[in-house]
């Protein structure tokens, strides 16, 4: 690609992900819009980024359309991704609708949309699986609207190994445990972040025909409870075991800190039988070096747990 020809716009680009795209966009020399609601936050973010004069800050939310719409012209590309946290169930799909609509109408052509690994195993089960099914179903109802001028690619990532930040530094810290209610031989499959922002950089910055209407997921390890406590135990040097927790107690344990009914539920769903299968080594081919592991994003983590 020739990078003097192409922008993309990245939304959720002071978010985990999102700031990882822009990042690797700049450093491939694309000019790059980051499109967030909090300009003093991306500021911070991007100091060095906004140094090679190809970055662009634009301030809007998912529900200010009419910024998105002046924002996102002269783009050619469009990183997709919306938080679900806080949200209704339907507003996933109708911001990516309508977002999608307008980039395409706009002159995009190709948007890479951050689906998530649910909709290939759950479908609409499940409030998280819901949310990413009905919204990549938009996506693609609107790309074979126009199937030679609208390219499609929509990455497919298993949990984010940064979850563990939420959900395990408490209990590890104070009680040297992991608690979970899910059995201990049940797996949970994980994916680094950093491998999601480099497989869509690579993906924003190639030819848009080479990666047209794939469906990328991603998955760098799958692992049992048991066997995460042991990598725990391994870069701690100290012991750390798994807590299988009722399931109502967990249910009522994360209800009690604001996490609605559909979302505990969710989290309640027992693991995939075939999980442990569900690893991308492939992914490699595109990002050129294999996925990162457990044991190494928590080497790259560990003062978050002492
Ligand atoms: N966590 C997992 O295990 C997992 C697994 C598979 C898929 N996913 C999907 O990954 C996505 C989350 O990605 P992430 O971890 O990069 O999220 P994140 O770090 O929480 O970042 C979310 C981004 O969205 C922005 N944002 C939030 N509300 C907004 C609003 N109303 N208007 C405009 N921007 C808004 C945030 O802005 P601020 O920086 O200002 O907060 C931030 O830039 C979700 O779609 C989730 O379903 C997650």
């Amino acid at each position: 690609m020739s990078s003097s020809e192409e922008r993309v716009f990245v939304t959720g680009a002071s978010g985990d992900i999102g700031s990882g795209v822009v990042r690797g966009l700049i450093k491939n020399g694309i000019q790059t819009t980051a499109y967030v609601r909090d300009e003093k936050k991306a500021e911070g973010l991007f100091k060095d980024e906004l140094k090679t004069g190809r970055l662009t800050i634009v301030v809007g939310t998912y529900s200010s359309v009419d910024v998105f719409t002046k924002a996102i012209q002269g783009h050619t590309r469009l990183f997709l991704l919306f938080s679900a946290i806080g949200s209704k169930p339907t507003e996933m799909s109708q911001v990516k609708g309508t977002f999608g609509k307008i980039a395409y109408e706009q002159g995009v052509r190709q948007i890479v949309d951050l689906s998530s690994a649910a909709v290939s195993r759950l479908g609409k089960k499940g409030i998280i699986a819901y949310m990413h099914t009905a919204a990549e179903e938009k996506l693609w109802t609107l790309a074979d609207d126009n199937p030679e001028q609208r390219s499609l690619v929509v990455l497919r990532p298993t949990r984010f190994m940064s979850s563990q930040l939420m959900t395990d530094v408490h209990p590890v810290k104070h009680l040297n445990k992991l608690v979970f209610c899910a059995s201990p031989s049940s797996v949970t499959t994980w994916i680094d972040s950093r491998d999601i922002s480099d497989c869509a950089v690579v993906v924003l910055s190639e030819s848009v025909g080479k990666h047209d209407r794939n469906v990328y997921e991603l998955c760098g390890e799958a692992m049992s409870n048991e066997e995460r406590a042991v990598v725990f135990t391994k870069v701690l040097g100290k012991s750390i075991t798994y807590e299988q927790k009722s399931l109502e107690d967990f249910y009522k344990t994360i209800t009690a800190r604001g996490i609605t009914h559909s979302m505990a539920y969710n989290f309640t769903f027992p693991a995939p039988k075939d999980a442990s299968n569900a690893v991308t080594p492939e992914i490699s081919i595109i990002i050129g070096r294999p996925l990162h592991t457990v044991e190494e994003w928590l080497k790259e983590n560990i003062k978050a747990f002492q």
